[in-house]
């Protein structure tokens, strides 16, 4: 688990060194981002030493060179894409104020956009500044957007007056961090199944046939899957993407090779997440030799390949089974269809033809259609957040099936 913590100028600011110290004792991986007030109380070597990675200190690097200063404008992203939970210890009145407001002024408030991940804040300053409405405001927003507070404690604080604003002991904090990452984690006990890519089918030693298919939103369910927990097994066909971390990778080819390892992967899996983009025809032949260029038209016989989904779905007895329906129109009615026909219990759909959405973008536009008759209209959203939702309706169905048996057996 990746946290960045955000360090703000505050007294408290020489607590966080020891605060990077425990998270890493406790298995996470510690990127620290300094405010420029945060530096005036302590040096950003500090936390080099302990986190063992560069401190990250602007929005635009002191270097005048446009290079560096293009490198650190995009860095903010990549970080926010990498986090898996942003802390604040020590948090300002006026950092507070900022991400309230969504004000975007430097490397932390612009991340704190950036990001969607879980944010755990813990305010240190004086008593009045805290007691203030306006700070009390902000928090209430931040509250209400989902932020963990974690109160800061009542004593004798460094200006001299006594009451609410000492920063939260470590412990107070550590078991914060804990209760965000640990409901993160509630594919724990899970193993997943994921396809991914497109599949290629060979005319001849240099030639195939294929789908238009990145891999990106498949690769995405696969990163989502392990991070919140699950086993996760992806078989990919031919892609250019990372195999994102804890995932264990099958690489295939052929839409046959993809059906023989999906089938294997299955019977471990308590969940399939089919995203593939798996050729529905293949060569009748596969010739040995390259096909000789001609003037007479050329008629390639094509056969029909397994449709994977349907048949795993088919025998899925208690597990959960999620299809792609990849449609240029009538969306909704062919979703359905697939739904019922291939036995799917989640159809996610999508319209290639709409803005934003479609073949090797980072972003999607997708509607849920499930078995229990809802839909789920998704606005325009990275893949990252699809795949989340993706996980979120697996759960809800999973809810939805052992609802049944449990009432059973209190009978
Ligand atoms: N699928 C599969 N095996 C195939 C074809 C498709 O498992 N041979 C799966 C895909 O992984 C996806 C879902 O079926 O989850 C729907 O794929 P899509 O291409 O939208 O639908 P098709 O069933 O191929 O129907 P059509 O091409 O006629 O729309």
């Amino acid at each position: 688990m990746r946290i960045t913590l955000g360090v703000t100028g505050g007294v408290a600011a020489y607590k966080a060194a020891e605060l990077v110290r425990r998270l890493q004792q406790e298995g996470y991986n510690v990127q620290v981002v300094m405010t420029r007030s945060a530096r005036e109380f302590i040096t950003p070597l500090t936390f080099a030493a302990l986190s063992g990675q560069k401190v990250i200190t602007d929005l635009f690097g002191d270097s005048s060179g446009s290079e560096a200063n293009l490198e650190s404008a995009i860095e903010h992203i990549a970080v926010a894409q990498r986090t898996d939970l942003l802390l604040v210890a020590p948090a300002t009145a006026d950092i507070i104020a900022k991400f309230a407001r969504g004000v975007a002024d430097d490397f932390l408030t612009t991340l704190y956009l950036a990001s969607t991940a879980p944010v755990v804040i813990a305010p240190a300053m004086n008593v009045n500044m805290w007691n203030h409405a306006a700070t009390q405001e902000n928090v209430e927003m931040l509250r209400a957007r989902g932020a963990k507070i974690v109160e800061p404690d009542e004593g004798y604080l460094a200006c001299g007056m006594t009451g609410p604003g000492r920063l939260a002991g470590l412990e107070e904090i550590l078991a914060a961090v804990r209760e965000v990452t640990k409901s993160q984690r509630d594919l724990e006990g899970e193993t997943i199944l994921v396809s991914a890519g497109p599949t290629c089918e060979d005319l001849d030693p240099v030639r195939y046939i294929t789908n238009r298919s990145s891999g990106k939103m498949g690769y995405a369910v696969a990163e989502a899957a392990a991070k919140r927990g699950a086993r996760v097994f992806l078989v990919s066909g031919p892609v250019n993407l990372e195999t994102p971390a804890g995932v264990e990778r099958i690489d295939v080819r052929t839409a046959e090779e993809m059906h023989r390892a999906v089938v294997e992967q299955f019977a471990q899996a308590s969940v399939a997440i089919l995203a593939a983009a798996v050729a529905d025809y293949r060569p009748v032949e596969r010739r040995g030799e390259k096909i000789k260029k001609g003037v007479a038209p050329l008629a390639i016989s094509l056969e029909p390949t397994t449709d994977i989904l349907a048949a795993v779905a088919r025998n899925k007895g208690e597990k959960i089974v999620v299809g792609f329906a990849a449609e240029t129109d009538h969306v909704a009615e062919h979703a359905r269809k697939k739904l019922a026909s291939k036995n799917a219990d989640l159809i996610v759909a999508n319209d290639v033809t709409a803005e934003g959405a479609g073949f090797d973008r980072d972003t999607n536009v997708v509607t849920l259609f499930s078995r229990d008759g809802r839909d789920l209209a998704l606005p325009k959203m990275p893949k990252s957040e699809v795949a989340q939702r993706i996980m979120d309706e697996v759960i809800r169905l999973r809810a939805l099936r052992q609802a049944p048996a449990a009432r059973h057996s209190n009978v």
